[in-house]
């Protein structure tokens, strides 16, 4: 088989490695991929929002399988045009990824089917909005409706944030139309698990749970990021928990979407809180999550194709998902000054200890090939996994490994999975 997958960072390279352990693929070409990538699968220079060019593309090179992994991607309708190009494809619709494009759908969706989230209110203008603040309690979270690389949350304390916070989205439009619209919502508290799950449109196995640490520096300061790292699975996520959210989120998310004619065929990545008044839903979003995706499917020991094409033709049914019993811990490698400024260019040594080991992996996010090196090429530049028997084995491993890597500016957390040993 031939597959093509559709995207550039860590989890794409997570992707491609599990696909590259599948024993019926032989040959993986990545759109646009990076220097990680390019060892495993060809990289072919179009952009993920390219879709006239990436379903040429396809055509020519008889692509068998096509993978979309980035959210602006999948909520602009890339499937669909793979779709009415003929072509096979693994991701949702434009008109079931809304569930992470939009925040208000998603919020509304939770509302309609009893899905326990938190208290929420839509906003389309700020006059509104603000009104709404004079009387709230604090603090309180604003959401831009619409994609923002997972920055349009704010978590304001005051009154006075959350004004600054309300034009800051829908009047200055610091994350463009995403904030045309605006959720506003109750301020929750808790630990977060964040769960990925295979879904056929009907039916939705949910795959082992993760934990991200978004903030940028160490004990959760700083500001928030894509994620500085994660740990698989989550201690915190009880069997009994696991049971309640399979029946009362997961199962009914399905369905909400099955009945909107919305049928959610992908993967279904659900935020959760657990309060101590119960789990509440944060998030949906359309996808693998990054980094989780990189501590997830390491531990996953089924073909993944297999579970692609299961999901593709409405047999999930008949799929047992099935994971390693073992934990594994990925710590983000940044630029230092990330996520707000930082540089770029230099060049990173030892990625080659990672070739022998089992069990460790070093996953590209922002790298390339420069004259032959492997340079820095964004704020987040690697992802370090590392397996163990426990996640405080994983963790000593993962930071272990993080330790055979060397370039310029390497920024990392040093508490990725720490909770664990806090227990
Ligand atoms: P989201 O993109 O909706 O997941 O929000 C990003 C992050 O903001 C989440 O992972 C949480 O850490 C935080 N967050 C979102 N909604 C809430 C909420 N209602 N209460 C507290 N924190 C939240
Ligand atoms: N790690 C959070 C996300 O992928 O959105």
């Amino acid at each position: 088989m031939k597959i093509l997958v559709v995207g550039s960072g860590g989890r794409e390279h997570a992707i491609v490695t599990s696909i590259a352990g599948s024993k019926r693929v032989s040959k993986i070409y990545c759109a646009p991929g990076n220097a990680g990538i390019s060892r495993l699968a060809e990289c072919v220079d179009i952009g993920v929002m390219e879709f006239d060019r990436l379903t040429a593309f396809a055509k020519e090179k008889e692509i068998d399988l096509t993978v979309v992994a980035p959210d602006d991607p999948l909520v602009a309708g890339a499937v669909d045009a793979f779709e009415a190009a003929g072509l096979r494809v693994f991701g949702p619709r434009a008109n079931a990824a809304i569930i992470e494009g939009s925040k208000a759908f998603s919020k509304d969706l939770m509302k309609k089917y009893n899905i326990p989230t938190a208290a929420y209110e839509t906003f389309e203008d700020a006059e509104a909005a603000l009104a709404y603040l004079e009387k709230a309690e604090f603090p309180i979270v604003l959401k831009a409706d619409g994609l923002a690389l997972g920055k349009g949350v704010l978590i304001c304390n005051s009154l006075e944030e959350a004004k600054a916070g309300v034009k800051e989205i829908m009047l200055d439009k610091h994350f463009g139309s995403a904030g045309n619209k605006m959720v506003i919502e109750e301020y929750l508290t808790g630990r977060e698990v964040s769960v990925l799950a295979f879904c056929d449109g009907k039916t939705i196995k949910t795959m082992t749970s993760a934990q991200d640490h978004k903030r940028a520096k160490d004990g959760d300061k700083g500001l928030n990021t894509g994620g500085m790292g994660t740990f698989s699975p989550s201690p915190f996520y009880t069997d009994e928990i696991a049971e309640f959210c399979q029946k009362e989120i997961y199962q009914k998310t399905m369905d909400a979407m099955r009945a909107e004619g919305r049928d959610f065929v992908g993967v279904l990545f659900t935020g959760l809180m657990l309060t101590d008044k119960g789990v509440r839903v944060l998030e949906f979003n359309a996808r693998f999550g990054d980094p989780e995706a990189q501590v997830v499917l390491p531990r996953m020991k089924n073909d993944i194709v297999d579970v692609f094409d299961a999901c593709i033709d409405g047999r999930l049914d008949e799929v047992e998902l099935e994971f390693e019993d073992n934990a594994a811990v990925c710590v983000v490698l940044a630029s230092d000054g990330y996520p707000v400024s930082y540089e770029k260019g230099f060049e990173i040594k030892g990625l080659e200890q990672f070739d022998d080991k089992d069990g460790y992996y070093v996953f590209h996010a922002g790298t390339k090939l420069s004259e032959g090196k492997t340079v820095t090429n964004g704020g987040r530049v690697l992802g370090v996994t590392a397996k163990g028997d426990t996640l405080p084995e994983a963790r000593a491993n993962a930071y272990r490994a993080t330790e055979w890597i060397d370039f310029e500016n390497k920024y990392m957390r040093h508490d990725i999975g720490k909770a664990i040993d806090e227990r």
